[in-house]
């Protein structure tokens, strides 16, 4: 047994950390036959072309990664049409994340999150010495004034998630516009956009265009959602070039494994993949809240791979639902410690997963009023 107590020797913000909690999953021989829907992951198989070098480059693997990602950083400049000096990768975009707040934090400054946002800001913000203040959203999407309202001299960093989990709201082009004009240019303003590939819409950017504008803008990226490479753990950000150095000179050495870097730079090239899952998440985002709200529960327009579903307590019971599903062997995401007690989320999987969803959700409520 430890006598000595470890929490005296922390900075005083780590003790305030709560634990992330990410969405329920079963261990892997278990998982085949489980519709796991709590994740946000993408639901389709990459190419199997992608994944022709798997094995040699696995059996290289006594020699360290490209530290600098270059083959990766040039194919993503050419597909985004970027340079690659603004561009940095990571271990997934929450490694991007964590060294954005590692780089600008302060002990005694402030990390201003949203309500009802991504609850792994708040964790970062806090491990690198920072307080979190939270600015409360409206109707569940995320308010700009709200923020505004919440800026002191002490404010490091913004995290505004674009379109926003878990509610997958969207703040537009023009909205963002303002917001980021009325920002001091020493508080460096997040973009999260793991979700910004879904998004079609003209009215919104993901960012790019706007790195020249504000110097303080930083937009991350991740290959867990729309390129289906979760398990890789690989992600990016963008920013002007004086940013990138600096975060350059904080992460870890060698950050990004090998295989992720080369699958990486290869789904980047699949346009016909990255369609196919446009057209079907496009399709779902619109049939889920329609089938939900007639099968008697509340749901939400979404601009991102899951959707939001509310339950009336006084109706019915949200663990009970949950615990129907998950004998179901359906998974979906509870997001009580979200702050959202009477919600919760369910990706956009395959077809078949979907419409088993769709079959037990109903049956849930109907055995609930039978
Ligand atoms: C808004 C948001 N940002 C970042 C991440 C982290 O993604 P990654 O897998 O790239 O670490 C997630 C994951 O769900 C997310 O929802």
């Amino acid at each position: 047994m430890v006598s000595f107590n470890f929490k005296d020797i922390v900075k005083p913000s780590i003790n305030k950390i709560e634990k992330y909690i990410p969405g329920e999953s079963l261990s892997i021989n278990k998982e085949d036959k489980i519709s796991k829907l709590s994740s946000n992951e993408s639901p389709f198989k990459i190419p199997r072309n992608v994944i022709t070098r798997a094995n040699n480059i696995v059996l290289s693997s006594n020699l360290y990664p490209d530290g600098d990602c270059n083959q990766l950083k040039n194919q993503l400049a050419k597909t985004f049409k970027l340079k690659v000096k603004n561009i940095i990768c990571g271990n997934g975009s929450d490694d991007v994340l964590a060294v954005i707040a590692q780089t600008f934090s302060k002990e005694g400054g402030e990390v201003i999150c949203s309500e009802f946002g991504f609850t792994y800001y708040p964790i970062i913000a806090r491990a690198s010495g920072c307080n979190v203040v939270t600015a409360k959203s409206e109707k569940l999407k995320i308010s700009c004034n709200n923020i505004l309202k919440r800026i002191t001299k002490r404010t490091r960093i913004i995290f505004i998630a674009n379109p926003n989990n878990p509610t997958g709201t969207i703040i537009y082009k023009e909205e963002l516009l303002k917001f980021l004009h009325k920002v001091p240019q020493n508080i460096i303003v997040v973009l999260d956009g793991a979700y910004s590939e879904f998004i079609t819409d003209k009215r919104y950017t993901d960012g790019i265009d706007l790195i020249n504008k504000f110097p303080n803008i930083i937009v991350t990226r991740t290959f867990s959602k729309i390129f289906a490479l979760a398990g890789l753990r690989l992600g990016w950000a963008y920013s002007n070039e004086k940013i990138i150095e600096l975060l350059e000179k904080v992460r870890g050495p060698f950050n990004v494994n090998t295989l992720s870097q080369n699958i990486g730079t290869l789904i980047l090239r699949e346009k016909e993949f990255l369609r196919k899952s446009i057209i079907h998440n496009d399709k779902w985002r619109k049939i889920l809240p329609t089938e939900i709200k007639k099968i008697g529960l509340e749901s939400f327009e979404s601009f991102a791979n899951f959707v939001l579903i509310k339950v009336d307590e006084k109706k019915y019971s949200k663990k009970d639902i949950i615990s129907f599903l998950k004998k179901k062997r359906i998974l979906v995401r509870d997001l009580t410690n979200y702050g959202m007690k009477q919600f919760f989320r369910v990706s956009i999987g395959s077809n078949n997963d979907l419409k088993k969803f769709l079959r037990e959700l109903r049956n849930s409520i109907n055995k609930k009023n039978a």
